[in-house]
C-alpha cells in the first residue's frame, strides 16, 4: 500500500537493506529527496503518532527479524555532493556514499578525509556516530551540520563548535540529519590516493572486508582496571583483542560467525538471523565479561519491534 503525501510518498513493509544482509522490513518507509521532504515525513510521523527511524547506508545497524514498526526514513536520495576545490569546501547530502565521497575529494586534492577510507557508512550516519579508524574520525572534517529539528520540524545548521563529539558518538542524536559540510586541506591527488591506499592496505590485512558483515560489533572499551598484556586503567583498547584473547574468533549461533581475521567482526552467511547475530553478541560479551571484568558496549545498532537499543 501507498499513502501518498504531497512531498514523500510512504510505503509500507519494504524491505530495510544493511549491510548485514539479514533482518526484517519496515512497516512504513520513505525516501524523501529533500530537506522540505523530510521534515514533511518528520511531521507525518509526529502527527500520527509513529515512531522515526533514520536510515542510511545500513553499515552498522542490525534490524530484528521481525522488522520494526514506525516510519523509517531512508536518507539516501539526500545524495549531492558538491566541490569548491578553492576553498576547500565540501558539501555532501546525508544519503551520500563516504567511500565514494573520499575518492571524489581525493581525485578533486582535497585532502583529510582519505584517512577514513574503507569505512562503509553514509555522510549522514558517519557524521552522528563519528565514524573513525586508527587514522582519524570524522569529526575532525566537519565543518557544519545541517539537520532538521523533530520538534520545529525546521531546518537548523550547527558549527563544529556547537556539536558535542566523542569516540564513536555525537550530540546530534535527536536530529535527522540532511548534510555536511566538511572543512579540507589542499594536497596533490597523488599523495592524497597513496595515503588511501596505506589505509585502506591496513584493513584488508586484518579485517573479513568481503563477508557480510556491519564492521566492529563493539565500541573499543576504556579499562577500569589493568588487564594484562593488554592496557591499564584509563586506556582505550581494542574490542577485537579482547575478544580474541577470550577466545571468541570461531564461535558460532546459526548462521553468524566471529570472524577468525578479526574477533570484533561478526560476519553472517545465507539464511542466517538478526536472532542468530544479536545471540552471539551476547554470548561473546559475557566471555570478555567472564575473562576480564570488562563490559563491552555494542557500536552496531540494533533495530527491533518497539525498542530501538544501543546495547
Ligand atoms: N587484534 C587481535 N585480534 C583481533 C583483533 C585485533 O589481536 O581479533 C589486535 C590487532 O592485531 C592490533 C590491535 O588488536 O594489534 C588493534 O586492532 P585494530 O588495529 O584492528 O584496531 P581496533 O581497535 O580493533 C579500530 C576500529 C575499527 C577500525 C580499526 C582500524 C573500533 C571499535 N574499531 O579497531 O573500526 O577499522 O581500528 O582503523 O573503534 C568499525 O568501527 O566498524 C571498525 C571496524
Amino acid at each position: 500500500m501507498r499513502m501518498t503525501h504531497e512531498l514523500v510518498d510512504i510505503l509500507e513493509h519494504e524491505p530495510i537493506g544493511t549491510w548485514f544482509g539479514v533482518g526484517g522490513a519496515a512497516d512504513r518507509h520513505c525516501r524523501p529527496g529533500s530537506v522540505e521532504a523530510v521534515a514533511a515525513a518528520m511531521a507525518w510521523a509526529r502527527e500520527h503518532g509513529e515512531r522515526l527511524r533514520v536510515l542510511g547506508d545500513g553499515a552498522n545497524l542490525l534490524v530484528d527479524d521481525d522488522g520494526v514498526d514506525g516510519l523509517v526514513l531512508d536518507t539516501r536520495e539526500l545524495n549531492a555532493v558538491e566541490i569548491d576545490e578553492t576553498m576547500g569546501k565540501v558539501r555532501a547530502g546525508a544519503g551520500a556514499r563516504l567511500p565514494q565521497l573520499i575518492n571524489e575529494t581525493v581525485r578533486a586534492g582535497l585532502g583529510g578525509l582519505e584517512v577514513l577510507a574503507g569505512i562503509p557508512a553514509s555522510v549522514g550516519g558517519a557524521a552522528v556516530m563519528n565514524a573513525g579508524g586508527r587514522f582519524g574520525s570524522i569529526a575532525d572534517r566537519v565543518r557544519t551540520v545541517e539537520a532538521v529539528d523533530p520538534v520545529t520540524c525546521h531546518p537548523v545548521t550547527l558549527e563544529r563548535r556547537e556539536i558535542e563529539y566523542g569516540y564513536r558518538r555525537s550530540g546530534l542524536g535527536g536530529l535527522v540529519v540532511v548534510g555536511v559540510e566538511f572543512a579540507l586541506e589542499p594536497a596533490s591527488p597523488e599523495s592524497l590516493r597513496a595515503r588511501l591506499l596505506e589505509c585502506m592496505a591496513y584493513k584488508k590485512k586484518s579485517q573479513p572486508l568481503k563477508a557480510d558483515s556491519a564492521g566492529c560489533c563493539f565500541k573499543n572499551p576504556v579499562l577500569g582496571a589493568p588487564v594484562d598484556g593488554i592496557g591499564s586503567p584509563g586506556d582505550r583498547v581494542s574490542a577485537g583483542l579482547l575478544l580474541d584473547r577470550a577466545g571468541c574468533k570461531g564461535m558460532r549461533e546459526g548462521g553468524a560467525e566471529v570472524s577468525a581475521e578479526h574477533a570484533n567482526f561478526l560476519v553472517t552467511e545465507k539464511g542466517g538471523r538478526a536472532r542468530d547475530v544479536i545471540a552471539l553478541m551476547d554470548r561473546a560479551a559475557a566471555r570478555v565479561r567472564e575473562a576480564f571484568g570488562v563490559e563491552l558496549e555494542r557500536e552496531v545498532v540494533v533495530w527491533g519491534q518497539g525498542e530501538e537499543s544501543a546495547r
